[in-house]
This record gives structure tokens, sequence and C-alpha cells, in this order.
């Protein structure tokens, strides 16, 4: 018979054994709708966050149920599921962005390298200076393009002297591909850029606190294709030196621009694996249906 192993998660251990039950299938078997655990393999060698037990409530609704899943080191990885899954509730509990949302109550355990982001020790703005944020809609500060960039290591003291923020400044918009075209306009507000232009200027205004992992909610749902594009270029070159967790809506992206994809349902994680085996080969019978455009 054609057989292929498969692992299901069964527990929430963070060790890969005995937490992990291989199971063996078919490889035209594939996991049906009852199935609530998440199945694919939660761990990685070499994880950069940890999460355990997740849970998101939004007054008594619960938007996120039991998610555990690693974050590996200089890794893209990808949410994807339909519209009110939890992809943007789970991405905002890895920088405690749910602490700005009065009725949003997350429990669980979340690590980033050894330190639980939660515990009352935690410094919520270098925090966000580690783990940091690009949004759905590009969202300059009312300022210049060079204020922009500075405001962030001006508020957490990284620099001494005009000259060593200029360089910080200039190396920031180089890294998001953007320096070429505003080196000529430093001055002019950030908002009188494209929206394309826009968004690889927060990605500069992010990077350069010298976060170590950015997130990013749907980065170019408000882009054209060939600022997608570039983004998208740019995603892969980030990943040598920064994590990235990504939320899309387009699989043709998480496709392009992942490692390892997540697929979430109805606050679940459903299915977790390498992109192409979740695009190509899906086990759970909830993924299959999503990316073959039968649901979402
Ligand atoms: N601030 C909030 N207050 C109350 N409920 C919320 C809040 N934010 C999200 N929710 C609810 O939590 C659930 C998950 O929402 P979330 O925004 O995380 O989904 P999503 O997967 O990012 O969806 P989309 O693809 O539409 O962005 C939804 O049922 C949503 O209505
Ligand atoms: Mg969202």
């Amino acid at each position: 018979m054609n057989t292929t192993t498969i692992e299901v998660q069964t527990t929430l251990d963070s060790t890969p054994s005995p937490s992990i039950r291989e199971t063996s299938l078919s490889s035209a078997q594939i996991i049906g709708y009852d199935h609530q655990q998440t199945v694919g393999r939660i761990t990685v060698d070499n994880p950069k966050m940890v999460c355990r037990d997740v849970n998101v409530y939004y007054a008594k609704k619960c938007a996120l149920k039991q998610v555990s899943l690693d974050i590996g080191t200089n890794e893209v990885i990808s949410f994807i599921g339909p519209s009110g899954c939890g992809k943007s509730t789970f991405l905002r509990c890895l920088n405690r962005m749910n602490d700005t949302i009065p009725i949003c109550r997350v429990t669980g355990e979340i690590k980033l390298d050894q330190d639980d982001i939660y515990d009352k020790s935690i410094d919520v703005v270098q925090l966000r200076a580690r783990v940091g944020m690009v949004f759905q809609k590009p969202n300059p500060f009312p300022k210049s393009i060079y204020e922009n960039v500075a405001y962030g290591p001006r508020i957490h003291g990284m620099v001494n002297g005009k000259a060593e923020m200029d360089e910080l400044v200039h190396e920031s918009l180089e890294r998001a591909g953007l320096l070429k075209e505003v080196e000529s306009r430093m001055n002019e507000p950030g908002t009188s850029l494209s929206g394309g232009q826009q968004q690889r200027l927060c990605i500069a205004r992010a990077i350069a606190v010298n976060p170590e992992v950015i997130l990013m909610d749907e980065p170019c749902s408000a882009l054209d294709p060939i600022a997608t594009a570039k983004i998208e270029e740019l995603i892969d070159e980030l990943r040598e030196n920064y994590t990235i967790v990504i939320v899309t809506h387009s699989m043709q992206q998480a496709a392009r621009v992942s490692q390892r994809t997540a697929y979430f349902h109805l606050g679940n994680l459903i299915e977790i694996g390498e992109t192409d085996q979740i695009f190509t080969n899906p086990r759970h019978k909830l993924t299959e249906d999503y990316i073959t455009g039968r649901f979402g």
C-alpha cells in the first residue's frame, strides 16, 4: 500500500517526542472534519517564539482556542484561513498588541527566546521593538520620511548624534528597498509617497529599531501587483536577518514567500506544515476545502 507518515499533534508539550504520535496513513487518506487537534508538526528545531495553549477571549467570546505553535528562527511563516478565523488575533498576541483592546484577554504561554512575553516583568514597549508590526493599511506617522524612520531609534535611545541617526535612517530605508526612491525627498511627508512606498516606509520604520521578529498583517492587500511583488522580494531578503510572520488572504503569496504555513478555521489551528505540503497535499479536510476554494 502506498503509505506516508504524518505527525498528529496530540498534546501541547514542546518536545517533539513523545508528544507527537506518528500515524501511518495512506497518502490518499485525509483527516476528517471532526478531528479536533492540530494536524502537523507544531515544533521546529530552532524556535524563535514558542506558543502553547493560547486562548483569546473578546469579553466572553473565545476567538482563539488552544493554539500551540513554534515560529522558527529566520523563517517566514504564513497564517491563512477564512475571514474571522483568528489570524490577526493570534498575530497580535505575539507582541501583545491585544493589550490595547480592553475586552481582550489572552491565556496560555508565549515565549520569545527564553522570555515569557506575558510575564509581569516584561516592558511592552521594549517587546514591541523586538517584535515589530506592519499593518494592512500603510500608516506612516504625519511626519517627514526621515522622521518616520528616526522616531523609533530616538525614543529607544539607540543612537548618539545626527551622523549616527542619518546612517541608521539610510540603512533602514536601504534594507526596505526604498532608499533610491526617497533619497532626494527625505523632508517630504511620509504620506506623500505612493501606497507601496508607504508600506516599505513602514517596513523601514519597523526595521530601524532592530527587531528580531516582524509581524505583517496582510501587508499587500492595499497594494497593486507591482508594489506587492516588491514587498514579497523584500520579505525574502529580510528573512536572512529576521523572523517573519505574515497573515495573507492570497494563497499564491503564502506559497511564494513562506516556508511554513498554518491554516486556521473558527479559532482553531487546524493544520501546520511545510508550505508545499499544505498546498499540494493537505492532510485535514478543512485545509483541503479551503485551498481548493470550497470554503472561504
Ligand atoms: N476588537 C474586537 N472585539 C471583539 N471581537 C473581535 C475583535 N477583534 C476581533 N474580534 C473577533 O474575533 C474573531 C477573530 O477575528 P480576527 O480579526 O482575528 O480574524 P481574521 O482571521 O484576522 O479575519 P480577517 O481575515 O477578516 O482579517 C472574529 O470573530 C472577530 O469578530
Ligand atoms: Mg485579520
